[in-house]
């Protein structure tokens, strides 16, 4: 067999690092054929978004650390941008795997379709590829088509990415439906999950609170939205109380919503709903502990999504749009918007026994990892 070949892989924000523990530790078990270095991009900089990330998921220290920081997107792209190209230039990588739709994974996706060393681009592999919200005002989305279509190979996590990649032309050859990596992790790390204590240390008993996240630009940079979010969150609460009177609704709390309610003068009256705990944004295995022992998730993140799928944990949605179809039509998913009366009316559905239970995906069994990486090795030799 030819000699070793050189992959990197790139994180920068919270939502890839659970992406990429699975490949990390597939990779290692082929060591005698890969060499894998991990950059981090810095754009997520914060230990509790980052660090605690890193050991919560047995990640070793990444390899190379850009130190990118915030910005905004055109700066913090081309910060990312101009580091990564040293590395590469300096690296000559086989292959460069990118991961999600953040300012990281678009950024590098870029670097490397632009490089020209021994006489071509750099092969990209984009995990959770495909999928497509058909809202251009998200960042996410503009990331997500741009990534795609610079990318070699496409690993996609539900079939709807597929059909989403033929129809913008994209070849077959490329397509890979794998499943999704974020569910490796949790399928690997259930027993170190289980053995969380955050219940104890925040006073929770298991289905007795609500466990809530924000942070989506659309929600949090603009006022009324904000305003919005905050009167659904008291809404909750008192339509909850009715049920259990001991009910809780848990936030933690993402540096952007926290800068954003400070902004707005509106931290106050968040603080303020009766029964919510806010806390720092909390790391990978606490987190999800939480998730596994609430009543319900509201959320605008897209991965919780599908871990509250895996989890069958009903999941309400704060968003107008959606990328990940199966988690709506199988799991345990609604899409609320804004629309606080759909909200009330699930939120006492869930509470009377009478929402939706959810079916796990097919693909959502643990090991896409291992599919990536048999494909990547096919692929390189
Ligand atoms: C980014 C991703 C989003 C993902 C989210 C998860 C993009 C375009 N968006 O959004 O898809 O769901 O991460 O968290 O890449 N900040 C800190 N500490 C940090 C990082 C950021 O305080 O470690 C502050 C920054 O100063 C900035 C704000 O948080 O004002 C937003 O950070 P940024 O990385 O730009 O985007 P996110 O909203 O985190």
């Amino acid at each position: 067999m030819s000699k070793k070949k050189k992959i990197i892989s790139v994180v920068g924000a919270r939502p890839n690092f659970m992406k990429l523990a699975p490949i990390e530790r597939e990779l290692k078990k082929h060591r005698s054929l890969f060499n894998h270095l991990i950059v981090h991009t810095g754009q997520h900089y914060d230990h509790r978004l980052s660090k605690v990330f890193f050991k919560d998921l047995d990640l070793p220290e990444p390899d190379i650390y850009l130190g990118a920081g915030s910005g905004s997107h055109a700066e913090q792209t081309a910060k990312i941008m101009t580091e990564f190209e040293k590395v590469v230039l300096k690296e000559k990588p086989d292959l460069v795997i990118v991961f999600g739709d953040v300012n990281s994974t678009i950024a590098c996706a870029l670097v490397c379709s632009k490089i020209h060393h021994a006489g071509g681009t750099i092969p990209i592999a984009h995990v959770e590829a495909g999928l497509r919200s058909f809202d251009n005002t998200m960042p996410e989305e503009i990331n997500r088509i741009v990534t795609d279509a610079l990318s070699d190979m496409l690993f996609i996590t539900e079939r709807a990415g597929v059909e989403n990649l033929l129809e913008e032309g994209v070849s077959k050859k490329k397509i890979y439906l794998t499943g999704d990596t974020m569910i490796d992790s949790l399928v690997h790390f259930s027993k170190k999950i289980s053995s969380s204590d955050v219940l104890k240390r925040l006073g929770l008993s298991k289905q007795s609170y609500i466990l809530a996240t924000i942070h989506r630009p659309v929600n949090v940079d603009n006022r009324q939205n904000l305003e919005k979010i905050i009167s659904i969150f008291e809404k909750i609460s008192k339509e909850a109380l009715k049920f259990n009177p001991e009910t809780k609704i848990v936030l933690p709390i993402h540096p952007r919503t926290l800068k954003m309610a400070e902004k707005f003068s509106l931290l106050k009256r968040l603080k303020n709903i009766k029964n919510l705990i806010t806390t720092e944004p909390a790391g990978y295995t606490d987190f999800i502990k939480l998730l596994t022992d609430c009543k319900f998730v509201v959320t605008d993140s897209g991965g919780i999504q599908e871990e509250a799928t895996f989890l069958k944990i009903p999941c309400l949605t704060l968003r107008e749009s959606f990328e990940r179809p199966e988690t709506l039509i199988l799991g345990s998913n609604t899409l609320c918007g804004l629309n606080e009366n759909l909200i009330i009316k699930k939120t006492a559905e869930i509470y009377s026994g009478k929402y939706k239970k959810g079916k796990i995906p097919r693909l959502m069994d643990g090991k896409a990892a291992q599919r990536i990486v048999k494909a990547i090795k096919t692929r390189l030799f």
